[in-house]
């Protein structure tokens, strides 16, 4: 939620700045603004796009910035509210992420003494609190260090000085990490914001505070004790964040799968011995032989990702396993066993749910694996050990490729576990062969998408639609379900195609479209039941199914895809979803890449 970026260099940070935020801007859109100091601080915000935010924006001249895009949570979408907040003597501005709990108070408080509030905003309590302690004479650092010591709550806080030429930044819940340039430092809420300035980052950890100038940065604790922060590698792939001939993001993601697979799954398949190798995976054999279940976690795509997950690990390497929504793990006091396996699955490593189950799981005394796409991010260093995803950078709000790369990761580690308890050499080589060719399924499928335009047509003239699929295939039609409903804004229901006849099938009408999630699994012949008595009551189905499979025949609108192994549809039969979503959102004229009311990356609990 809300993205901030900072700059402490040579340059024009204006344009920097701007950039920055454009960059960040499907962490929040609601508003935003900027801060230059060049003498005096000046600052610039509105409501609306970035790109309207920019285009308004006065020269603001100066080589020191911070910068906002804000998803508002406390106070509404006013200018007012929209960040940055300066203080009244105009000394002090600054850009916060996360929630205070106690600025209600914070604010009465201030209010009493006589401070003038300009927002109706939390946040808004640091810039006044800060700029007050330094008129009792304290430098900086102890006028931040004080302040936070009065506030609870989350932050992602940069704080710019009319009277010093250096940042100050603090981390408590919500991310921010320091990129290193050549006499040049920025500040970001994600690495890919800063991929094109430096590959070198460090990355906060709660309860740090850090003093950013151009030509050095030194991290401390918040009580003022100097940490050494390890810099961070940031690979290539984060640089690919340009949208180029594509009209939206969503789309271009989803023309990535193919190449981003490629990205997850090579040097990481062992044909000769049939199995895989994920280093940051990798389970002493004892404790894999004696493993006594799995559990994943995630929320939204997340956990559809985990759903499948879940049935490649029980196939394969024959060891109970359950996913979770991560939002409801703390709630039930869940009982954990140190020996069990866990994994946290996420593509922005931020997910305040997941991180909160991590550390839940870590406090009962086991250990959490993260299947993350960002590298850096809080989830990541939380778990202290997993691997990464490659998705790259994925600016879409409603997440396509970081899907793929996750099913593409827990089938890789689905596979080494099996290999490593039951799964026999040969049919690990079968699956490592099938796995192989699925980028250039994917690509070849997306070259020729089917009647995804027919689909839309039925769609677009029902009240709500049913997703069904049956064992792999159902989260699938959850993941389809999501998509369509966070982007077109349509009321969808996901469920297994079996369960449908207890209670949903009451919802059918002449002509309610039903996505039908059937790949050639072994389970689709009690799908077709399932198939029939919708069509019995009138339904219209569209039916994503593999080539050449007969199935067809019962289709109203049928759409193939290339054919698999069972338990590898996912990776093929997701992406006609994800097509019927955006050009559903399309046809409606949404904004595709930033969906009303949502966030990339959901911070807050
Ligand atoms: C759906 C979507 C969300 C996220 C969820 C988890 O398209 O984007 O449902 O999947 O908020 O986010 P991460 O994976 O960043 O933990």
């Amino acid at each position: 939620m809300c993205g901030i970026f900072g700059y402490i260099g040579k340059k024009s940070a204006s344009d920097l700045l701007v950039k920055g935020l454009l960059r960040l801007e499907y962490r929040g859109y609601d508003s935003s603004g900027i801060v230059v100091k060049n003498g005096q601080l000046q600052s610039y915000k509105d409501t609306g796009k970035i790109s309207e935010m920019a285009s308004a924006l006065p020269r603001l001249k100066g080589s020191m910035g911070i910068a906002h895009t804000r998803w508002a949570t406390h106070g509404g979408v006013t200018k007012e509210n929209a960040h940055p907040h300066v203080s009244n003597d105009g000394k002090v501005a600054i850009v916060h992420n996360g929630i205070l709990q106690n600025s209600n108070l914070l604010r009465k408080r201030l209010t009493k003494i006589g401070v003038e509030l300009n927002s109706e905003t939390d946040s808004e309590i640091f810039c006044h609190f800060i700029a007050m302690e330094l008129d009792q004479g304290k430098e900086p650092l102890e006028a931040l260090q004080s302040v936070l010591s009065m506030v609870r709550g989350t932050w992602g806080l940069c704080v710019l000085f009319e009277d010093y030429d250096y940042v100050l930044c603090a981390r408590n819940g919500s991310p921010l990490i320091i990129g290193r340039g050549k006499e040049e430092m920025f500040v970001s809420s994600d690495p890919h914001a800063i991929r094109e300035h430096t590959d070198q980052l460090v990355a906060l950890e709660d309860g740090q505070i850090a003093k950013v100038s151009a030509r050095d940065f030194q991290v401390m604790q918040t009580d003022g004790q100097e940490v050494e922060s390890m810099l961070l590698h940031l690979e290539e792939e984060w640089s690919e964040s340009e949208i180029g001939d594509y009209p939206h993001f969503m789309l271009k993601e989803i023309h990535e799968q193919s190449e981003s697979l490629q990205h997850c799954i090579s040097g990481r398949l062992r044909h000769a011995e049939g199995t895989s190798v994920l280093g940051g995976l990798q389970i002493q054999p004892q404790n894999l032989a004696q493993l006594p279940h799995v559990r994943l976690i995630g929320c939204g795509t997340a956990l559809h990702a985990a759903q499948i997950g879940q049935i490649l690990i029980e196939q394969w390497a024959r060891v109970p396993a359950v996913s979770h929504v991560a939002s409801e793990f703390n709630a039930n006091d869940p009982v954990i066993n140190p020996n069990a396996l866990h994994l946290a699955i996420s593509q922005s490593g931020e997910t305040a749910d997941t991180l909160s189950a991590v550390k839940e799981i870590q406090r009962k005394g086991a250990d959490v694996y993260g299947i993350v796409n960002v590298v850096g991010s809080s989830i990541a260093r939380q778990c202290g050990k997993g691997v990464y995803i490659h998705s790259g950078p994925e600016q879409s709000v409603a997440s396509t490729k970081a899907f793929t790369n996750m099913v593409g990761a827990l089938t890789l580690f689905s596979l080494q576990l099996g290999r490593s308890r039951h799964l026999s050499k040969t049919k690990g080589k079968m699956i490592g062969r099938e796995m192989r060719k699925l980028p250039d399924k994917i690509r070849t499928y997306l070259e020729n998408p089917g009647p995804i335009n027919a689909a839309v047509e039925l769609i677009l003239k029902a009240k709500s639609v049913l997703f069904l699929g049956r064992g792999i295939s159902s989260p699938v039609a959850s993941e389809g379900a999501l998509k369509l409903m966070e982007i077109a804004y349509i009321p969808c229901l996901a469920y297994p195609a079996g369960e449908m006849k207890h209670g949903p099938i009451a919802l059918i009408e002449e002509n309610s479209p039903i996505v039908v999630i059937a790949p050639d699994d072994g389970v689709q012949e009690r799908t077709l039941n399932a198939i029939h008595e919708c069509k019995a009551r009138g339904a219209k189905i569209i039916l994503i199914h593999e080539e050449g499979d007969p199935i067809s025949e019962v289709g109203d609108i049928c759409i193939p895809v290339p054919s698999t192994i069972p338990m590898l549809t996912p990776l093929l039969t997701v992406l006609p979803t994800q097509l019927i979503a955006y050009h559903a959102a399309l046809e409606l004229g949404n904004d595709v890449d930033r969906p009303r009311n949502l966030a990339k990356s959901v911070t807050v609990e």
